[in-house]
């Protein structure tokens, strides 16, 4: 039989980058805390109907889809942003607002396989429900800076727009909303002409134009070249003026890079406000991305719910940290393995591990049967920092041979001082 491989678009994480991802993975829920967002466990299956309602002819195009034993038609998530909002309507429906909800795990989409795009992938995801208020948008770019700043990258920038001035722009037009997300789709895509051609009126079409083409200075001037823009559309200033506000925010609490670009879109479709994503030099795809989403919950048959947040693909920071060389220090360096002498020593030698692990140091137990000599260089290949070698002599005594496996040496050390020992 051939060996198996696994499925395309989907990877193993082993060794090195199995460390990354859980280094990355402890960062994200580290920002959840510091930012009160409490985590949310989801299924990894949800109904079609759900997964689809809201979020766009891109991601309806590429989700896994099949039907249960029992009929239902599914889907594997594509994003937590739909059962979050599913959960808002249901469980926790009666929490008082603001909620703030952390979710990290597996997202598998059908994109074309190349690096930092893969079917199946990690995200840590944040949402932060019921507020209408620029500092909860804030609130998302902000935690997003941070989560990058504890990984230690050093060069990001963010790109931030606002899908209500475009939308306001062509609902005031009379633009239908199919239409409207027809041009959002190709927008997101880069593919302007496209999606100008599909406005009928030569006004309007020179308006989105303009907007397209605003070359500033800075996010402030950019502001000001908008609303020159949208001076006779009141939703779109209103946007504006939103997106000011945020822009505010951010900029005078951190010191971050923002590139404000009135023609962004992003693919999912249920944004309503602020949106961005974030990006390094080096990488043609974002790190992470989200935005505000007003209508989704109520869509989903809830209250009337503001609501924003965003969502960090785990596999692009991994590259991203590679790309940027930016490392981090080991955290298991003082590992032991605890070495019995003979085999009626075993049980005792096992006490001693269980005795070590109780006290936070990592122990790799000999299973293999070794003899000394062998089991000794086994833990120095595997980089333990110590052998601990359980003998009949010591134990009478109670204690145990400790071998530094980077010096060499070896001292006769009771059980009572062991672990203060090796943690010293
Ligand atoms: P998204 O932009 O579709 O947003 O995905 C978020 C991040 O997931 C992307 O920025 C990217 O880093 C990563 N990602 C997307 N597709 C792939 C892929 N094929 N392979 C590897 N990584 C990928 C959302 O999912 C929204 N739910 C975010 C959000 C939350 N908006 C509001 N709340």
């Amino acid at each position: 039989m051939p060996a198996f491989q696994t499925v395309r678009g989907m990877r193993d994480l082993i060794g090195e980058e199995a460390k990354t991802f859980t280094h990355i993975i402890e960062n994200a829920r580290k920002t959840a805390k510091l930012y009160g967002y409490k985590e949310a466990i989801t299924p990894h299956v949800e109904s079609l109907e759900l997964l689809s309602a809201k979020s766009g002819e891109e991601i309806r195009q590429r989700m896994f889809i099949f039907e249960d034993l029992g009929g239902r038609q599914v889907a594997l998530r594509p994003e937590f942003t739909a059962s979050i909002a599913r959960l808002t309507t249901t469980s926790l429906k009666n929490e008082p607002k603001p909620l703030r909800l952390f979710s990290i795990g597996t997202v598998y989409r059908y994109d074309e396989p190349q690096r930092g795009r893969y079917r199946e992938f990690w995200q840590s995801n944040y949402e932060l429900v019921g507020s209408i208020k620029a500092e909860a948008d804030a609130e998302t770019i902000l935690l997003t800076n941070s989560l990058l700043k504890f990984l230690g990258l050093q060069k990001y920038a963010f790109k931030i727009g606002h899908i209500g001035i475009i939308r306001g722009i062509l609902s005031q037009e009379g633009v239908d909303e199919k239409t409207q997300n027809a041009i959002l789709q190709r927008m997101d895509k880069k593919e302007y002409d496209a999606a100008l051609r599909l406005l009928e009126s030569e006004t309007t079409r020179q308006i989105l134009k303009g907007l397209l083409e605003i070359n500033a200075r800075d996010w402030k001037d950019t502001i000001e070249q908008i609303k020159d823009y949208v001076e006779s559309y009141d939703k779109a200033i209103e946007a504006t003026e939103n997106l000011a506000e945020i822009l505010r925010l951010v900029t005078e609490s951190t010191n971050l890079t923002v590139e404000v670009q009135p023609s962004f879109a992003r693919g999912l479709e249920y944004y309503t406000g602020v949106i961005f994503e974030v990006y390094i030099p080096e990488l043609e795809v974002a790190l992470g991305g989200g935005g505000r989403y007003d209508k989704l919950i109520e869509a989903f048959g809830g209250e009337p719910t503001a609501a924003v947040g965003c969502a960090h693909g785990i596999d692009r920071i991994a590259i991203a940290l590679e790309t940027q060389k930016t490392f981090y220090g080991d955290t298991d360096e003082k590992r032991v393995a605890v070495i019995a002498i003979n085999e009626s020593l075993k049980s005792e030698a096992l006490k001693i591990a269980q005795k070590l692990r109780e006290s936070g140091i990592p122990v790799e137990f000999e299973v293999m049967g070794r003899k000394m000599t062998k089991a000794l260089e086994d833990a120095d290949k595997r980089k333990a920092r110590y052998a601990v070698i359980v003998g009949e002599r010591e134990l009478k005594e109670s204690a145990v041979m400790l071998k530094d496996l980077t010096t060499h040496q070896q001292t006769v050390i009771t059980h009572k001082d062991l672990v203060e020992k090796i943690k010293n």
